[in-house]
């Protein structure tokens, strides 16, 4: 399936990179570029940059990069027309009617039929719990505090007490074995196939579409497992979803309430709470924390007020943290979770606890006191040691300041002491003479990322430079031609470039797009995404491009030579290679 080169530049043209890239990443303007973490593998610095010049991202780390629609692809699984259409969308850009291949055809099917099935599967459990089989589902709903309104907003349903129901209904609706298999809702065995979920009450998983794509299932009473989930298929990835979200997103709220459990989102949105959301008893993900930043600026968790609550809390917070989102912790002493306080206090006392939620440094630091003996000296000056190391990780230094005053008044120590002890840590890490240091891509083990060669580095170094710049095009169009690089994708990239340097048409974002299905595609990102010596002055560039041309010049005229057949040519070779000195190029 094509489109036109045309309507792909006018999709991109009406998608500025760096707001697209933007609202799923938190990215934070340096110089010319802009940084953030990359959200195709789990890091904690920021490796990845986008390049609003370019059009381009590329992550150090993981190696990822392209231009605006290989982002889509790549963070929404999608293939090329389907990320061309969403960004259409979003950019109001009207598509012409195009003709699916079969296989394309085929996969959107299975989609929308799984999509179907889900629903269709959500309607059922629905019509159950309204049955008289169903009843003692009801009951179950009610019991725990459930208004008729909610139950009907969050689509609260039963799975029978029978082996395959929900197989016979769906069965009947013509789905296929393969697609019925695909579900995730049956077990198959010798004896035949029998539903999952069997005698529980039955909460749907939307996305931010208000598609179901999960389902979470809990016993009535005690029973092994509590609850039971449906598994992961090509329309649910639980690290990508949030139970609640669907209808949190429209809250106006300017933060979002963010706990572990199904009954828990329930029960806060009925109470009048209806920014919450849960993780679903999965950890929390670094996709979690950049979907959540997506919709607000401020998170305040609920986790459970009990020891697993309080790690998945400080596990939480590094990547709600990562991700640019501010983070407060709610207190829910003496009750276990925002479900039980709620039907214990109300609505009123559980918003006086959000409202006087602590900021998650001093909780992290709450919760290291608790670590420690205070009627130890020892152990109470490694308290202290320890918590003024993490005060001196904070590079800024009036909220350094800031928080050093908050927990000296909270631990009872001198201000001034414990001041002098933070300066003291930040001088001997020399994390306050050069933050930025210490923020480098390190040289990272990814495999697959083999060490240049001098040769390499240089040519690299050309084409990068000249898919930025395209005033050095001139010079460097009269020592090289594509011919000269050293391996057929180089030529091939030089090639492309020189036609839309000599077209007055540099587009690297367009260039990438012609790589899409070769091989070597993460190369040619690299090359047309990286930043080339950004912060250098223009004749150090110049300087260090220069010795490049000649390089890659002096290289190719050998590797010319090597080839040549007849006397006449090799001289000629040669004497081009001993003229290379005195070249000007720039
Ligand atoms: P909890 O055990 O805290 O349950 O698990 P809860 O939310 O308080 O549930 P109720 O109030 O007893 O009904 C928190 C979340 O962890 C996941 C579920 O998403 C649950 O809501 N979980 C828990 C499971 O997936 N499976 C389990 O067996 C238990
Ligand atoms: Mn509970």
């Amino acid at each position: 399936m094509f489109y036109s080169e045309e309507i792909i530049e006018e999709v991109r043209s009406r998608n500025p990179i760096v707001d697209v890239i933007g609202s799923y990443v938190h990215l934070t303007k340096k110089g010319g570029g802009y940084f953030g973490l990359c959200p195709f593998h789990n890091e904690k610095t920021g490796s990845f940059s986008v390049s609003p010049s370019r059009r381009t991202y590329q992550c150090f780390g993981c190696g990822k990069g392209g231009n605006v629609i290989t982002f889509i692809m790549d963070y929404e699984n999608c293939t090329f027309p389907e990320a061309l259409q969403f960004l259409a969308e979003r950019g109001g850009v009207e598509l012409p009617k195009q003709e699916f291949t079969a296989a394309q055809r085929q996969e959107a099917d299975r989609r929308s039929r799984l999509l179907a099935m889900y629903r269709e599967a959500a309607f059922f459990y629905v019509r159950m719990l309204r049955s008289p089989q169903g009843k003692i589902g009801y009951d179950y709903l009610k019991k725990r505090g459930l208004s008729d309104e909610t139950i009907r907003n969050f689509g609260l349903g039963y799975a029978l007490q029978s082996p395959n129901a929900l197989y016979r209904y769906l069965k009947e609706k013509e789905y296929t074995d393969a697609e019925l298999k695909e579900s995730g809702f049956f077990t198959y065995r010798e004896r035949g196939v029998t539903d999952k979920f069997w005698n529980r009450v039955m909460f749907p998983i939307m996305d931010t579409n208000n598609r179901v794509i999960g389902f979470g299932g809990r016993v009535m009473g005690d029973g092994e497992p509590k609850y039971l989930n449906s598994p992961e298929t090509m329309i649910f990835d639980k690290s990508r979803n949030l139970y609640g979200l669907n209808a949190a997103k429209r809250s106006r709220e300017r933060f979002l309430l963010v706990c572990e459990g199904y009954m828990d989102v329930i029960s806060m949105h009925q109470a009048g709470f209806t920014n919450a959301v849960a993780s679903l008893g999965t950890a929390f993900t670094v996709q979690h924390g950049m979907i959540l930043k997506r919709y607000t600026e401020e998170v305040v968790l609920c986790y459970d007020h009990d020891n697993a609550g309080k790690k998945a809390a400080l596990r939480a917070i590094p990547i709600l943290k990562e991700a640019g989102l501010r983070i407060k912790v709610l207190d829910l002493a003496p009750y276990k979770d925002p479900d039980e306080f709620i039907k214990a206090l109300g609505a009123d006392a559980f918003r006086a606890r959000v409202e006087s939620a602590v900021n998650a440094f001093l909780f992290e630091i709450a919760c290291l006191r608790e670590t420690y003996d205070f009627t130890d000296p020892d152990d109470k000056t490694r308290f202290f040691t320890e918590t003024a190391s993490k005060l001196a990780a904070f590079m800024d230094e009036i909220e350094r300041n800031a928080y050093t005053e908050s927990v000296a008044a909270a631990y009872g120590i001198d201000y001034g002491v414990l001041k002098a002890r933070v300066s003291e840590i930040g001088n001997r890490q020399g994390l306050m003479q050069a933050p930025e240091e210490t923020r480098k891509p390190a040289a990272s083990g990814f495999p697959g990322q083999k060490k240049e060669t001098g040769l390499q580095k240089a040519e690299r170094m050309i084409l990068t430079d000249l898919s930025g710049s395209p005033e050095h095009f001139q010079a460097i169009r009269r020592v090289l031609s594509p011919s000269d690089f050293s391996t057929p994708l180089l030529q091939d990239v030089a090639a492309c470039l020189y036609d839309q340097l000599e077209r007055n048409a540099l587009n690297a974002a367009l260039l990438i797009d012609r790589f899409i299905d070769n091989e070597q595609y993460g190369e040619v990102t690299s090359l047309l995404s990286s930043v080339f010596m950004e912060d250098a002055e223009e004749e150090e560039r110049k300087q260090a491009l220069r010795e490049a041309v000649l390089r890659v010049k002096a290289d190719s005229l050998e590797r010319k030579a090597a080839a040549a057949q007849d006397p006449g040519t090799l001289m000629e070779l040669m004497k081009q290679k001993q003229d290379l000195r005195n070249l000007p190029v720039f």
